[in-house]
Order: structure tokens, then C-alpha cells, then sequence
């Protein structure tokens, strides 16, 4: 297939690049052929590449190509609850809300509807990697990992291990014996389903710190060593969270030494929050190659905090963003470049101008700092030749006859209203300020279309 017209991608953290005439190649396994730029016609591409003489095009107009989004942390079985925090913090949230939610995901009906429904909504927003943790339950996790795959999501999926005695009697693993036992099955679950690994991977999950034993973190790193699976926890997300861990393992000088000593820390590693890990911190987390998924709408739903993103980047950090569902409201990545944006002005209010993440450095960590927090950097996140074909195709000037009203005036624009004067610049970021799912009109993953609407004419 040729993608012919406008596309946009990152090619550095400040930088995009804007190519209005462009067409790039797939071949039929999803890996990108060819990039051209300032193409004349499609004949010319056609000659200039035999293979692709009899190919298939899908020509953008009104929008671009730009790459899938990739979603760094976010709990599926929380989906239910979004929206719903009150004016709970971390710890309250987690037993109010998020602990009984999860625990009724034993049930594979309920998970299923739920599963199924998020799943196709992240699609829907352009997100082609996603991180999930699930629940404790071993047959839900792999519920989970079926319908990723049916689906056609690029997904890290895991299943979440609570061993503490600080976790709620009714949702709690039985023993640490029985939560690695378990799960190695949701691992071995998914390495059958998906043996080559084009889609997904498992990936450990310790809760975090407070609900698992220093013993288990310890043996959850082994078996990740040993399985040679990825990690994802949270970090000192908030200050109730980081003074309780400090009363738990009196005999580590910090958040981060407890997941160091436990040998959690490693390049597979995607720690979420960070929001109040000191300067030493960070340089032990960048020392072990660790990762950061930066989770700006949670933080301030939950109160929990500003996280130091210039602080990170200039230091040399791997930062990605995560939606963080149900701590945040919103299961699109645009939605959190947004928030990515404006917590940075909160901060630039107090402390100046220099911590303002810019709309380029959002859409950079939303696609290639993604993709290197999944350590997916070689295959994902931008256009260029070798890659897969994850993308969607963002069409401005769409209009949803449902939205049309009577005396027309806007007649029913979805997302962004464009003039025509914009150049493809001001076109990203209107579309970042102003879009939703409704200019997502198609979504690939490794070639294969995964989700269109209405408006996608291809
Ligand atoms: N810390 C431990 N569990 C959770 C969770 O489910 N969400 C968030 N945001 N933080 C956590
Ligand atoms: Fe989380």
C-alpha cells in the first residue's frame, strides 16, 4: 500500500517534521518500504519503485498521516470508574474506588464487556501501543490478551501481584508462592498466544512498593530476568504514598532504593508518576536504564502532584506519557499531551519559563518517547524505512451530520475548524489543542487496518 499525501512525525524532541506531499510505502508484513517527500504524482512513486506498481492507495486529504500514540501505563479494568475520584487522594482512591472495581474483574462476562470496550476506545483515539495492568486474575489478565489481539493493539499486558497485607483480604494474592506462580501462567499464557512476539508481551507488574513484600518484589525481579519480560510499577506518585513506604522499608534511604535493592530497576523497566523523587533519585533510575511514564491528567486529578518533566529530559531521562485510567479521565494520549502541556505552565507560573513543554516535545513523548519507554524505538513511533506502519490518519474538516444544527452556523465541524489559510503547522497544533477521536479516522498497527469511521474514504 502507498500512503500518499501530507504526514507528520517526530524527528527530534523540539522538532517535527511537515511534509506536505509525501508517500510512504508498507510492504505486506507492515514495514515501511519507502519514504518519499515533495512528490509530484503517484505515477512518478509507481516508476520509481517496481514492487509498488500495482499497489493500493489511501491518499489523506484535509489532514495528514501521523504516528500511532503510545500509551505508557494505563489499567483497563479501572475504565468503569473514569471519572469518578471525589476528592480522594492516592491511598483513599485506591480503597474507595479502584480495589473494589478491580476485584469484581474475577468476573470474565464483566471483563470481557470491559475489556473489549476500552481496548477499542484507545484504538479509537490513535493508540497503537498500549501498557496495561489488569487485575490479580489469571484468567481475566489473559481475557485481556486475547482481545488485544483480536483487535490488533501492540500491547504489554500484565498481570498485577499484591502480596502485602495492605491490600484488601478479598483482593490479595493468596501467598507469594501462588502470585509467581500465577504470574508465569499469564506470562506463558501470552508467549503461546502470540510466540513471535509481533504483538504482545507480558510484562511483570508489582503493584507497587506498599502492596508487595521486599521478598516478592525480589522474586518478581527474577522471574522477570528469567522469563526475560519488561516491569512496570509506580513510583512516589504521592506523599502519603512516599511516607509509607519509608515506613515500610525503614531500612532503604528512598522509593527508588527500595525498587533498586529488589533489582526492579533495569532497561525494561517502566516506572509511572515519579512526582516526587529527588534530583539523586532520577540519577539512579537513569544510571540502571529504567524509564518514566509521565501521567500529567492522573497527578492532577489525584492531587498527587507536578512531575519535574524538563527536569528529566534535560538530564537525559527516558520519558513517555500514560494515561493512567481511572486516576485520569481520559483514555486518549492527545487528551494527556494536553495536560502534559499545561501542568508544565502551572509549573512555569511558579518557576519560570524554561519548564514549558512545548506542543513538539508533547507529540515527541506521546510517539518516540513512547516507544522508547516500551523499548520499541527500532520498530514504532515514527515514519521512517524499516519501521512498522502504526499510524492514523487525522482528517481536520470533519463533519458529523448528528452535530449539524438547525440554523447551521458551524455545521456540525468535529474537533478542529480549519479555514484554509493554516499551514500544515498550525494544522498540528490546532489538532493538538482542539481534536479528538472524531479526527481519527483511520488507525493501523503493522499494516493492518485496526479501526475507521464513517469518514475514512480509502
Ligand atoms: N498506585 C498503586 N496502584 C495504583 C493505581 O491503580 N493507579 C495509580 N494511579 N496509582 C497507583
Ligand atoms: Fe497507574
Amino acid at each position: 500500500t502507498i500512503y500518499l499525501g501530507a504526514f507528520v512525525h517526530s524527528v527530534a524532541l523540539k522538532e517535527l517534521e511537515l511534509q506536505e506531499k509525501g508517500a510512504i510505502g508498507v510492504d505486506d508484513n507492515g514495514v515501511i518500504a519507502f519514504v518519499e517527500r515533495d512528490v509530484q504524482s503517484i505515477e512518478d512513486v509507481r516508476e520509481k519503485h517496481a514492487a509498488f506498481k500495482e499497489a493500493d492507495v489511501v491518499e489523506v486529504k484535509d489532514g495528514f498521516f501521523f504516528p500511532g500514540f503510545i500509551d505508557t501505563h494505563t489499567h483497563a479494568p479501572q475504565h468503569p470508574n473514569t471519572g469518578l475520584f471525589g476528592q480522594t487522594t492516592l491511598l483513599s482512591w485506591l480503597q474507595t474506588y479502584t480495589f473494589p472495581m478491580e476485584s469484581s474483574l474475577s468476573s470474565l462476562p464483566l471483563a470481557r464487556t470491559v475489556y473489549t470496550n476500552f481496548v477499542s476506545r484507545t484504538l479509537s483515539h490513535g493508540t497503537t501501543t498500549c501498557a496495561y495492568y489488569a487485575t490479580i486474575h489469571v484468567p481475566a489478565t489473559n481475557l485481556l490478551a486475547d482481545i488485544c489481539h483480536s483487535l490488533g493493539q501492540r500491547a504489554l499486558i500484565g498481570r498485577v501481584c499484591m502480596t502485602s497485607s495492605l491490600s484488601p483480604p478479598t483482593y490479595r494474592d493468596a501467598s507469594e508462592s501462588s502470585a509467581l506462580a500465577d504470574s508465569l501462567a499469564s506470562i506463558q499464557y501470552i508467549r503461546t498466544l502470540d510466540p513471535s512476539a509481533i504483538l504482545l508481551h507480558p510484562i511483570v507488574t508489582p503493584r507497587f512498593a506498599p502492596s508487595c513484600t521486599a521478598s516478592t518484589l525480589s522474586s518478581l525481579a527474577s522471574l522477570a530476568s528469567s522469563t526475560h519480560s519488561h516491569i512496570q510499577t509506580h513510583i512516589s506518585e504521592n506523599v502519603s504514598e512516599v511516607e509509607l513506604v519509608r515506613e515500610l522499608f525503614p531500612e532503604c534511604t528512598s522509593y527508588t532504593h527500595v525498587y533498586d535493592t529488589a533489582g526492579l530497576l533495569t532497561p525494561r523497566t517502566i516506572l509511572a508518576h515519579a512526582v516526587h523523587i529527588s534530583p539523586a533519585e532520577r540519577h539512579i533510575i537513569r544510571e540502571r536504564g529504567a524509564k518514566i511514564s509521565h501521567c500529567p491528567a492522573s497527578n492532577t486529578a489525584l492531587t498527587s502532584g507536578c512531575c519535574a518533566v524538563r527536569e528529566m529530559l534535560d538530564e537525559g531521562m527516558t520519558v513517555g506519557l500514560g494515561t493512567d485510567v481511572s486516576g485520569g479521565f481520559s483514555p486518549s494520549i492527545l487528551e494527556e499531551c494536553r495536560q502534559a502541556i499545561w501542568v508544565s505552565r502551572f509549573r512555569a507560573m511558579g518557576g519560570g519559563d524554561r519548564v514549558k513543554i512545548s506542543t513538539e516535545e508533547a507529540l515527541y513523548l506521546a510517539t518516540r518517547g513512547g516507544a522508547a519507554v516500551c523499548g520499541f524505538e527500532e520498530q514504532v513511533g515514527g515514519f521512517e524505512v524499516g519501521m512498522l506502519w502504526d499510524a492514523q490518519m487525522v482528517v481536520l474538516d470533519v463533519v458529523d451530520e448528528e452535530r449539524v444544527g438547525e440554523r447551521g452556523g458551524f455545521e456540525g465541524k468535529g474537533g478542529v475548524d480549519v479555514f484554509g489559510w493554516e499551514t500544515l503547522g498550525e494544522r498540528v497544533q490546532k489538532w493538538v489543542y482542539s481534536g479528538d477521536d472524531r479526527n481519527t479516522v483511520a488507525v493501523w498497527v503493522r499494516g493492518r487496518c485496526v479501526h475507521r469511521t464513517g469518514r475514512f474514504k480509502g
